[in-house]
């Protein structure tokens, strides 16, 4: 197996509903390769938790299940991708999300990434999965508030009830995980979300992954997409 820590990757965009296994995913790729994960929906909760005056402005709109404003987001992400641990790669979780941020995002790379890497057009991997599952994942998610590992009650649950296998903390279920605001959730990702799959599509990057079966299955297909894109095959759709 080729020095995964030394080679470089670019940009690994994860799209799919909530619930799909974008973050569970991006961990590991984030481990395989060395490459950092970058969650706006993690940034923004942090912004919450710590009470900043971006945090204040999107509490409610989280809370709700709804789309944060770009205009609100682009200042976080950039700062956040202008970080030396993204030289040789990333992985966005959970942006872009809406055509706008797409569009931002292809104008961002080009201005502050391209010229500094031989290689970083972004694979683009839209993770499927059945609407009726969306709803299990959801609602039995619980993760470590202390490490950021996810579990699920029904299909991948901790070894002791309710407590992280790695470090013994209690696990905490996300405010944004009760039936109703999950619906609010799946609207906004059918209504602004579920385009951008189109706009990557028209240019010839999207992978489709289905992602209805098991971790273990799903990660072994993203790996091989992400070699593919790095050794420059191409096997978009
Ligand atoms: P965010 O945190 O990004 O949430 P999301 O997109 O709704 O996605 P989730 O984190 O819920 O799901 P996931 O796909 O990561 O699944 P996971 O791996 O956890 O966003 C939250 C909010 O922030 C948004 O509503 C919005 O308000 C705001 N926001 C964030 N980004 C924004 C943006 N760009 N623009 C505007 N607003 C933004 O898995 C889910 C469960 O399934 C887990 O329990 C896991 O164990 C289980 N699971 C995973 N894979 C499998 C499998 N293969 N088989 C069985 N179970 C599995």
């Amino acid at each position: 197996m080729a020095n995964e820590t030394a080679r470089k990757i670019g940009p690994v965009i994860l799209l799919g509903p909530p619930g799909a296994g974008k973050g569970t995913q991006a961990k590991k790729i984030a481990e395989h390769y060395g490459i950092p994960q970058i969650s706006t929906g993690d940034l923004l909760r942090e912004h919450v938790g710590r009470g900043t005056a971006l945090g204040l402005e999107v509490k409610a709109i989280m809370a709700r299940g709804e789309l944060v404003p770009d205009e609100l987001l682009f200042g976080v992400v950039a700062n956040r991708l202008k970080q030396a641990d993204c030289e040789r790669g990333l992985i966005l979780d959970g942006f872009p999300r809406t055509a706008g941020q797409a569009g931002w995002l292809d104008a961002f790379l080009e201005r502050e990434f391209f010229e500094k890497s031989e290689r970083c057009t972004p694979v683009v991997i839209r993770l499927d999965v059945d609407y009726t599952q969306l709803l299990l994942r959801l609602t039995g998610r619980r993760s470590c508030p202390t490490c950021g590992r996810i579990y699920n009650v029904h299909f991948q649950p901790p070894r002791v009830d309710e407590l992280c296998d790695l470090d013994g903390s209690k696990l905490v279920q996300r405010n944004d995980d009760g039936e109703e605001v999950i619906r609010g959730r799946l609207t906004a990702y059918e209504a602004q979300t579920k385009p951008v799959a189109g706009y990557y599509q028209a240019q010839s990057r999207l992978v489709p992954v289905n992602a209805d079966r098991s971790v273990e299955e799903v990660t072994g297909q993203i790996f091989g997409v992400i070699d593919s894109h790095a050794s420059g095959g191409a096997s978009a759709g």
